[in-house]
């Protein structure tokens, strides 16, 4: 499989105007049409996941979802991903760090995620999804411009640098109140910490819950000045 995309530069453009302000059940069924099994989507198992892996379902029967396994997930979100597989029937692909749990420790010592977050996430999330986007296309994910200065600037389609694919953000446009209103009209299955204080759920020892007026994303990697854990920038 080819890990650089058929889209040019000047189509990509196109096709980042021509879907801006399309309903994001388009966007995902673009993506699917032009990119097929090219195509992975990557998912936490968050709201705005669960919204996309709703809407590729309703498309494909045999969709590419992958989730990086940090071994550090919720109880909840891997109780959601049992759950998600069997109501939808597929497989989503679980993708592991090179180091065991027990191997960061042995190199880094226990809790890196506490004294070193950016090395902890290069090892169990970065590197990872380096690894796994080099056998596709495109990859599709839930963020929102709203949720950081730096996603402010996302495109619904648009060529990552970073990782040499194209990166499909069908819901770039789409706010906090949007994604809810999708979950409960068609009835998706969510994770149950978004109704005990989490809007934003990432690893256990790196996300708490937020108190009412708090940023959404106060909860991620509190007490340290990060916001992104570097598949986003
Ligand atoms: S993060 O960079 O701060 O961790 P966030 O939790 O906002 O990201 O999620 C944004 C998008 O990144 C998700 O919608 C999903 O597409 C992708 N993503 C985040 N965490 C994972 C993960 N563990 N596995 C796969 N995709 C993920
Ligand atoms: Fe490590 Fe925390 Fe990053 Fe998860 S979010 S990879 S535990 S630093």
């Amino acid at each position: 499989m080819s890990s650089d995309t058929r889209l040019t530069a000047a189509e990509v453009a196109y096709w980042a105007d021509r879907l801006d302000q399309a309903p994001p059940e388009t966007i995902v069924a673009w993506a699917w049409d032009t990119f097929g099994d090219r195509l992975a989507l990557a998912s936490s198992f968050g709201a705005e996941d669960m919204c996309l892996i709703d809407m590729l379902t309703r498309v494909t029967k045999t969709p590419r979802v992958f989730y990086l396994d940090t071994g550090v997930l919720f109880p909840e979100t891997y109780a959601l991903i049992h759950e998600t597989e069997q109501r939808y029937g597929f497989r989503a692909e679980r993708v592991l760090p090179r180091l065991t749990l027990e191997e960061q420790a042995e190199r880094y010592g226990d809790g890196l995620w506490a004294r070193d977050p950016d090395t902890c996430c290069m090892i169990r999330k970065v590197e990872p999804l380096t690894r796994y986007l080099a056998g596709v296309e495109a990859w599709m994910t839930g963020i929102r411009r709203d949720q950081t200065p730096f996603r402010a600037n996302a495109r619904v389609v648009e060529r990552d640098e970073k990782f040499g694919v194209i990166k499909v953000n069908p819901l770039a446009r789409w706010r906090w109140e949007q994604v809810w209103a999708y979950l409960q009209a068609r009835g998706v299955p969510y994770n149950p910490l978004h109704d005990q204080g989490y809007p934003s759920i990432g690893c256990a020892p790196c996300t708490r819950a937020v108190r009412p007026g708090e940023d959404p994303r106060a909860g991620r990697w509190a007490g340290f000045g990060k916001t992104e854990c570097g598949l986003h920038k």
